[in-house]
């Protein structure tokens, strides 16, 4: 197939990472005869660098206009000033809005090489296989905020808004994908104290009403926090709410070792997607080749799973990711005490030298 996929570098070690990716995904494009065309845009603070936003129309013109879309992370210590009138995550967030990409499915695999990584004991953590469906163009993150004042003194306030819709169509994408799997879906909301839990909760245990094949229950945020790390093998797929579902998924890429290991792909009513890893980006490490790019590759075989539909070119990445770990090779935020570390480069290329044995014959595949 012929693909236009646009890359978005971003800030800090995110360009060095999407590079790793884009090294990837040209060697799936040799082995299975495809033909991609990549084409780089600007966001978050690089954006702002060169534009003064941090979403140019240009970006998210392009985006639209592609057929996927890979982003690094954005994130950048010179904007962090709590005044500054721009941010980086504008940039971020304009683009999951403008794209209209709603469910952000970010699966939680455990790889048995990295059983040790993690700070969490193996036993609990052995059989974890999960989705976390974060609802991504909604809720806290787009409600309307302000600074004010309170009796005389200084006040800032954020809305947390869901409409019924906009809860449904998450929870669909989350049923919808349990069917494909062990068919549990748990909804977390906080519906013991926020009146927009309620309604999530409402809406999704009607949701789940026409699901009877597939096991449902809800459960408060905290106590889901709780079960993560004490008995994270009981989650199948876990649907929730946009500011629950960012926190959650970094305590649970705690499961799988490191944040740099958690890939995500977001997707929407209309094409492209828009797949990142789940990290941000750790600007003191920009420049050292010291990071990990697994979450970004893992990413681009979203990208490949959901924005074009190639299952077997994205089975062939995630089997050549397996097979360097099974290899031995780590990068530093996935070594156990003493093993040899690789960097970020070295592990792209060994990536790319695994997919020649993970991918198969592309003479064969007819
Ligand atoms: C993530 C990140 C972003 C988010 C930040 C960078 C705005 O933490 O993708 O999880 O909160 O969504
Ligand atoms: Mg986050």
């Amino acid at each position: 197939m012929k693909a236009n996929i646009t890359t978005l570098p971003g800030d800090g070690i995110s360009p060095e990472v999407v590079a790793e990716a884009v090294k990837v995904l040209r060697q799936v494009a040799t082995l299975f005869d495809h033909t991609f065309e990549f084409d780089e845009a600007l966001v978050g603070g690089a954006a702002i660098d060169a534009t003064g936003t941090a979403l140019p129309d240009e970006t998210l013109a392009k985006c639209r206009a592609s057929d996927a879309v890979l982003l690094g992370a954005v994130g950048d210590p010179k904007y962090d000033d709590p005044l500054s009138p721009v941010r980086p995550e504008q940039g971020l967030l304009g683009l999951r809005k403008g794209l209209g990409v709603f469910a952000n499915l970010r699966p939680v695999k455990l790889y048995p090489q990295l059983l040790h990584a993690s700070t969490i004991k193996p036993e609990v953590i052995a059989d974890v296989d999960l989705v976390v469906v974060r609802e991504l163009t909604g809720g806290i993150y787009f409600g309307e905020r302000a600074r004010t004042t309170v009796d005389g003194a200084r006040a800032a306030y954020d809305t947390m808004l869901y409409s019924e819709p906009e809860i449904e169509r998450v929870v669909r994408v989350a049923f919808e994908l349990a069917r494909k799997r062990r068919k549990k879906v748990t909804s977390v909301d906080k519906a013991n104290v926020l009146e927009n839990s309620r309604l999530w909760r409402e809406t999704a245990t009607r949701v789940a009403s026409g699901y009877p094949d597939v096991e449902f229950d809800s459960m408060y945020v905290d106590i889901a926090a709780m079960r993560l790390v004490r008995y994270p093998s009981i989650f199948d797929v876990i649907v929730t709410g946009n500011m629950f579902g960012d926190i959650l998924t970094d305590e649970a890429s705690m499961i799988a070792g490191s944040r740099g290991m958690l890939p995500s792909g977001a997707i929407g009513l209309h094409k492209p997607g828009l797949c990142e890893p789940i990290h941000g980006s750790a600007p003191k490490y920009t420049g050292q080749n010291v990071v990990n790019p697994l979450a970004t590759i893992l990413s681009a075989g979203m990208l490949l799973r959901h924005s074009l539909e190639l299952e077997q070119e994205a089975d062939a990445v995630e089997a050549a990711v397996e097979a360097v770990l099974a290899q031995g090779y780590r990068t530093r935020d996935i070594a156990e005490p003493g093993a040899t570390t690789i960097g970020t480069r070295e592990m792209g290329d060994l990536v790319v030298e695994a997919l020649a044995t993970t991918a198969p014959d592309v003479t064969l595949l007819g």
